[in-house]
């Protein structure tokens, strides 16, 4: 199959070089001829992993190839894949369709045969329609088909989410999509991968119910959490205990500072302002929203009373950055809000991240960025695990200790054993664990 996928970004680069791994033709086209230039010098303009063997595999092959322009590939395109943003509108939070809208024009212009053309990028129930009538308008002899594809990829798994899917989900309301859609995704059903074919809004809407549902289970896990901490209980084992139960599935329980990346918090608010437009309002999703929201503050509260309730003059030292690990991405993560918080409180702020400090520094300009997890501890007050990197997993603890002011871990993502902490001599908080509530006996008694 002869693909094109307009928009270079997350979604569209790995998509479109796991098409061009299946075998087929791929260009991926993008408006910044910077992002071009670098990928076509083999540079990959994100991070994640096993990417860049894959482009510099797909383009040596001479499958996949990177150009600005759409008008030639698209023309001879069999499926064109709209993989552009839809950022958060400013001042509504709706999704900003501009984007997808522009390439639905140029696409209009440039098709000559019949074409699938396709919304990857996560779009609004109804977006279908909208890009299928500025096609025609744009062309109005053009033969071709809009179908609904969303991706379920997950940044720092993207590739093998790509490729071994739990579903694929395909909207049409022309039945010429079909054979094409097949087609695209023919290599999958190797991996026994369903294909769901339905209606086109009917797909458009399984991507946002899908990312709040998830977002949904985070955040309830998360205030289990808040309550474990009050009543003596251990959210690790209260996840366990329920995941198990394949009606809940263990995935997706695993408490935390709160969701943050490039989806959740864009998606669960462009859903909730739909169904409010349509009046059939979600509440439960508008309650995820805010709970998540006033999370993130909670957690700099809390490092704050591990570092004695004061950090006015103190360092913190934060280690982890990024919304999740395995990604250069700063979008929404937890640690904006934390460390604005900890500064509003008046604390130094040493931090440290394996890939995301480029990128933080932009939004984050007044912290000192360090080498090592060992730096950031330097002098701090308290430490504050934000991001679960693997690198952090396995920290010598003695030498983190010896260089810290006090020896106190905050563990937002319950990677550490409390007891093993304290054996060590660390003051240690995590996330609605059974030693916080200990702690909070303990302090409860001495008032
Ligand atoms: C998500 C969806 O998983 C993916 O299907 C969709 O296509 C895009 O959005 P992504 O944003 O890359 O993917 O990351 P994900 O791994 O889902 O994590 C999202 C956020 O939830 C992160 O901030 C993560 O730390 C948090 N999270 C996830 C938890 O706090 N607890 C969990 O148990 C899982």
């Amino acid at each position: 199959m002869r693909i094109v996928m307009i928009g270079s970004g997350y979604v569209g680069l790995v998509s479109g070089a796991c098409f061009a791994d299946f075998g087929h033709d791929v260009v991926c086209v993008d408006k910044d001829a910077k992002k071009i230039a670098k990928l076509e010098a083999g540079g990959i303009p994100i991070f994640e992993p096993g990417l860049d063997q894959l482009v510099a595999k797909n383009v040596a092959a001479g499958r996949l190839r990177f150009t600005t322009d759409l008008s030639g590939p698209v023309g001879d395109a069999d499926v064109v894949f709209i993989g552009v943003g839809t950022p958060t509108r400013r001042g509504d939070g709706h999704a900003d369709l501009s984007y997808v809208h522009a390439a639905a024009r140029e696409i209009g212009a440039a098709l000559k045969r019949f074409t699938v053309v396709v919304t990857k990028s996560t779009v609004p129930v109804g977006t279908g329609d909208e890009v299928e009538r500025i096609i025609r308008e744009a062309n109005p002899s053009a033969e071709f088909a809009v179908a609904s594809n969303p991706e379920f990829l997950r940044e720092g798994a993207a590739i093998e989410d790509f490729k071994r899917p739990d579903r694929i989900v395909v909207g049409i309301e022309d039945e010429r999509a079909r054979g094409p859609m097949t087609e695209v995704y023919r290599p999958l059903f190797l991996n026994h991968s369903p294909i769901l074919f339905t209606r086109r809004r009917t797909s458009e809407l399984i991507k946002y119910a899908a990312n709040a549902f998830l977002a949904m289970k985070i955040t309830f896990i998360n205030e289990v959490a808040d309550l474990c901490e009050k009543v003596g209980a251990d959210v690790q084992d209260v996840s366990r205990g329920i995941g198990l139960d394949n009606r809940i599935g263990s995935k997706f329980l695993h408490a935390g500072p709160g969701y943050g990346g490039s989806c959740f918090p864009k998606d669960t608010l462009a859903l909730v302002k739909t169904a409010q437009d349509h009046d059939a309002p979600l509440r439960l999703i508008e309650t995820t929203v805010a709970v998540n929201d006033t999370r993130k503050r909670a957690m700099a509260r809390k490092v704050i009373a591990a570092a004695g309730g004061d950090v006015r003059g103190k360092t913190i030292g934060i280690l982890g950055l990024t919304f999740k690990p395995n990604t250069d991405d700063m979008r929404e993560a937890p640690s904006l809000s934390i460390i604005q918080a900890l500064q509003d409180a008046g604390a130094t702020i040493r931090a440290y991240d394996p890939e995301g400090m480029d990128a933080a520094r932009a939004l984050l300009p007044d912290i000192t960025y360090v080498a090592s997890p060992y730096e950031a501890a330097e002098g701090a007050a308290a430490l504050a695990l934000v991001t679960e990197w693997d690198a952090f997993r396995a920290l010598d603890l003695g030498r983190i200790k010896a260089v810290m002011a006090a020896p106190v871990l905050v563990d937002l993502r319950n990677i550490y054993k409390p007891a093993e902490l304290e054996r060590l001599g660390f003051r240690y908080a995590g996330i609605g664990r059974a030693a916080d509530a200990e702690a909070a006996d303990v302090a409860r008694a001495a008032e």
